[in-house]
C-alpha cells in the first residue's frame, strides 16, 4: 500500500520517560578505562585531579544522559565492589572473569559517583548476584546511602564522602540466566533469592526502586520471576541487541522484534500483577539495548563496533519503538556509552562521533513530550527476510514471531507533542528503512489540527549505507534543513528524517 503517516495530536499515548535516553558505562573493554577514565592523559584531556576525560563528558552532556548503568553487565557477576574503595594504592588487582581480563579497581564506587555528579547524571548500580553475598549487595546499598553511624555509612565518611549518595535505582543482578555468567541460576531459584535479597534492601533503604532481572522480556524466565518478584520490584529489566551481520534488513528489523517482546512483557506483568493482587507501577526498564554483533566485535577483544549508516538507521528504530512504547518503557539504557558498542570513540588524542551518536542526539534533545499514537501505512520489504528466525539478540537466542514477514515494514514513525520551546510543536521521527527506494509520503494531523508550513528537518543520511565515520572523516551527521511543508514529505532511501518539527496552530 502506499506509504502514509497519520498522527492526530489528541492521541496521547503517556509522557516519554527521559530516562528511555540513559547510559551504561561497565567494567569492559575500553568503556572505563581509557574510555571515560585516563588519569595523566599525555594530551591534557583529562581532569588533573579526577582523571575523568573532559572531552567525554562534554559529549556525553549534549547527549543529555539522564541516568547511567554500573558497573555491569557479565562483570558485576564477579566483581566485589569493597576492592574499589578506599586509598588506590591499597586496592587489590583481580582476575576478571567476565572478559577475561585483569581489574586493577582504579575506579570504583566513589569514582563512579563523583563522575555520575560531574556529568549531571543519576547513578544506577546493579548487585553482584553471581559471586556475591546479600552481606555484600546490603553493606554497599549501606555504604551508599546510609546516613547512620554504622559501619560502612562510617567508611564511606572516612573515605571523604560525608554525605550520603542516595542511588536510587538497584538492580537484582544481570542476566542471571545466562550460561556466560557467573553464578547462573534457574529462573525459580533466582526469583526466590531476588526476592529475599528485596526484601532486606528494601528494610535497609524503603527508598531506593529495584530491578528485577528478566531476559528478553518474552522468555518462560520473565513469566516466572514477574510472578515472584512483582509485588517488591518497580521494574522489570530486558535486554536485547540487533545483530547485523553485515544484514541491512537484519539490522533494521531487531528494534521490531523488540517491539514485539515489549508487548509480551506488558502482558507478563499485567498477569503477574493480576496473580499478586497488585495495583502498583511496574514497568519496563530495558538496560541493555544497541546494534552489536559480537562476531564483528568480540566482547573479550573490547567489543569497539565500527558503526555504519545502515546502524544508525537501526538505532533510530530502536528509539522509534522505545517513544511509541513510552506507557511502559520507563528507563532504557543504550549499551554501552564509551568505546564499547558505543555511539562515540575514544583514542588518547581526541574522540569521534559514531553514526549511531547522531539519532540517539536527536532523539535525546527533541524527542521529549507526550508520546503520540501514530497510524502508518508502508510498503514493505518485496524480499521477506528468510531466515529461520529474526536474530536480534547476541547470544543466538532468537525472536520467534509467527508474523516476522509483517514485521518488514519500511517506514518507521514515532511522534511526540511537545512544548520545551515555548509552543505546542509536533516532531515527528521518520526511519526509511529500505536500502533502494525513496518514499513520498503524506502526513495527515487529525481533523482538528492545523500545522504551520515552516518545518525544520534534522536529517541523517550519507549516500552510501557503508558510510561510516573515524577520527579523520565524519561522513554520517544530523543536517539541519528549514522547509515548507506542502502536506507532503519524500523520506531519501536509507534516511532518518529526524523531529521532523511543526508548529501547532
Ligand atoms: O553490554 C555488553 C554485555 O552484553 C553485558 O555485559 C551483558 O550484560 C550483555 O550480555
Amino acid at each position: 500500500s502506499p506509504p502514509s503517516i497519520h498522527i492526530d495530536p489528541a492521541r496521547i499515548i503517556d509522557e516519554v520517560d527521559p530516562r528511555i535516553y540513559s547510559g551504561f558505562t561497565e567494567h569492559m573493554g575500553r568503556c572505563i578505562y581509557g574510555g571515560l577514565y585516563d588519569p595523566g592523559n599525555e594530551n591534557g584531556l583529562s581532569d588533573p585531579n579526577t582523571g575523568f576525560r573532559l572531552d567525554v563528558l562534554d559529549v556525553l552532556r549534549d547527549l543529555k544522559v539522564p541516568l547511567v548503568r554500573y558497573p555491569g553487565g557479565n562483570f558485576v557477576s564477579s566483581y566485589r565492589w569493597q576492592d574499589g574503595i578506599g586509598p588506590k594504592e591499597s586496592r587489590p588487582r583481580r582476575p576478571e572473569l567476565a572478559w577475561l581480563t585483569e581489574e586493577s579497581n582504579q575506579f570504583g564506587t566513589d569514582e563512579f559517583i563523583s563522575w555520575c555528579r560531574t556529568l549531571g547524571t543519576e547513578p544506577f548500580i546493579c548487585l553482584n548476584m553471581g559471586t556475591g553475598t546479600l552481606e555484600d549487595a546490603l553493606a554497599w546499598l549501606e555504604y551508599c546511602n546510609s546516613s547512620a553511624n554504622t559501619f560502612y555509612a562510617n567508611l564511606r565518611r572516612k573515605n571523604g564522602h560525608n554525605e550520603p549518595y542516595g542511588v536510587k535505582y538497584w538492580a537484582l543482578g544481570n542476566e542471571v540466566w545466562g550460561p556466560w555468567q557467573v553464578g547462573q541460576m534457574e529462573s525459580q531459584d533466582y526469583a526466590k533469592k531476588a526476592f529475599q535479597w528485596a526484601k532486606a534492601l528494601k528494610l535497609l533503604d524503603p527508598s531506593i526502586k529495584l530491578i528485577s532481572c528478566g531476559e528478553t522480556g518474552y522468555a518462560d524466565w520473565d513469566r516466572v520471576t514477574l510472578k515472584k518478584l512483582a509485588p517488591l520490584v518497580d521494574f522489570h529489566s530486558v535486554h536485547q541487541y540487533t545483530v547485523s551481520q553485515g544484514k541491512h534488513l537484519v539490522n533494521v528489523m531487531g528494534p521490531a522484534a523488540a517491539e514485539k517482546g515489549i508487548e509480551i512483557t506488558r502482558s507478563l506483568i499485567d498477569l503477574a500483577k493480576i496473580e499478586n493482587g497488585l495495583n502498583k507501577d511496574l514497568t519496563v526498564c530495558f538496560d541493555e539495548w544497541n546494534v552489536w554483533d559480537p562476531v564483528r566485535a568480540p566482547g573479550e577483544k573490547g567489543a569497539e563496533e565500527h558503526y555504519d549508516l545502515s546502524d544508525a538507521l537501526a538505532v533510530a528504530a530502536w528509539l522509534n519503538v522505545f517513544v511509541r512504547k513510552a506507557d511502559i518503557v520507563k528507563i532504557a539504557c543504550i549499551a554501552q556509552s564509551v568505546n564499547v558498542i558505543s555511539p562515540i570513540i575514544t583514542s588518547s588524542k581526541g574522540l569521534f562521533r559514531q553514526t549511531t551518536y547522531y539519532p540517539l542526539h536527536i532523539f535525546s534533545n527533541l524527542m521529549r513530550g507526550s508520546s503520540l499514537d501514530v497510524h502508518v501505512t508502508t510498503p514493505s520489504a518485496d524480499a521477506v527476510y528468510t531466515g529461520p528466525t529474526v536474530p536480534n539478540f547476541v547470544h543466538d537466542l532468537t525472536v520467534h514471531t509467527p508474523d516476522s514477514a509483517k514485521l518488514t515494514k519500511y517506514v518507521d514513525v514515532s511522534a511526540v507533542l511537545a512544548s520545551d520551546a515555548g509552543r505546542r510543536e509536533i516532531r515527528v521521527a521518520i526511519v526509511n528503512r529500505s536500502d533502494t527506494k525513496a518514499f513520498t509520503v503524506p502526513l495527515l494531523f487529525g481533523p482538528n489540527a492545523k500545522v504551520a508550513d515552516d518545518i525544520r528537518v534534522y536529517e541523517v543520511w550519507s549516500p552510501d549505507l557503508k558510510d561510516a565515520n573515524s577520527f579523520e572523516e565524519e561522513k554520517v551527521k544530523t543536517v539541519v534543513k528549514d522547509e515548507k511543508f506542502t502536506g507532503m514529505y519524500t523520506l531519501k532511501k536509507h534516511s532518518f528524517q529526524g523531529a521532523f518539527a511543526c508548529v501547532l496552530l
